[in-house]
């Protein structure tokens, strides 16, 4: 049948190769939770969220951390509806916080360019924070180029593709429950 949505076919046809299941999510979010529960003890983090890919990792991971947390997103250009970059990154929605003596963490979905990364590391280093952090879900390490340490990564994954868990494809499919590849 060719009237299968896109997440029919992910979900139920297989159409798409999963890389990083449900529950191996779960398990490392777990992991990276306690770790940051352990080096935040006794201070009040802010975690901002890049939109609109890190919104269901930041929902888990808010809730894997047992510490008071302020939140805050923000939201830069991506690649708009193409698989490859454009190579520019933009401010589409700043955050509303002072950051100003706060311990920030900021929470990306992926690392792919490392563009928006040093982009926001930039920007958001001006602001004069106590101390500024990265958080990603997953990093393309063959070809993230970035100049400073991400301090929590996920899953390192291979140039491909990637979708689900709060990632798209055209703006669809971020809410596939794990992570395909789109080949
Ligand atoms: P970077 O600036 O090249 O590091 O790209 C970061 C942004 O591009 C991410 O926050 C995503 O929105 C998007 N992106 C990069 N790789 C992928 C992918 O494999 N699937 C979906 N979105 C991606």
């Amino acid at each position: 049948m060719n009237d299968r949505t896109l997440f029919e076919k992910a979900v139920h046809d297989n159409a798409f190769r999963v890389l990083i299941s449900k529950e191996e999510l779960r398990e490392r979010i777990r992991e990276l939770g306690r770790q940051i529960t352990a080096d935040y003890r006794g201070k009040e983090p802010i975690m901002i969220g890049v939109l609109n890919g890190s919104f269901v990792f930041i929902a888990d991971l808010v809730r894997a951390i047992e510490l008071d947390l302020e939140i805050d997103f923000l939201k830069i250009s991506s690649y708009g509806n193409e698989l490859t970059s454009s190579g520019r990154v933009q401010m589409l929605k700043d955050i509303n916080a002072d950051i100003e003596g706060r311990h920030v963490l900021i929470v990306e979905d992926i690392v792919d360019t490392g563009l928006s990364i040093k982009f926001l590391e930039e920007k958001l280093s001006a602001l004069k924070p106590a101390s500024l952090k990265f958080v990603t879900l997953l990093i393309k390490r063959e070809i993230a180029k970035v100049d400073f340490d991400i301090d929590y990564v996920g899953f390192e994954i291979p140039n491909e593709f990637v979708i689900g868990y709060g990632l798209d494809h055209k703006q669809i499919l971020r809410n596939l429950p794990a992570i395909y590849v789109m080949d």
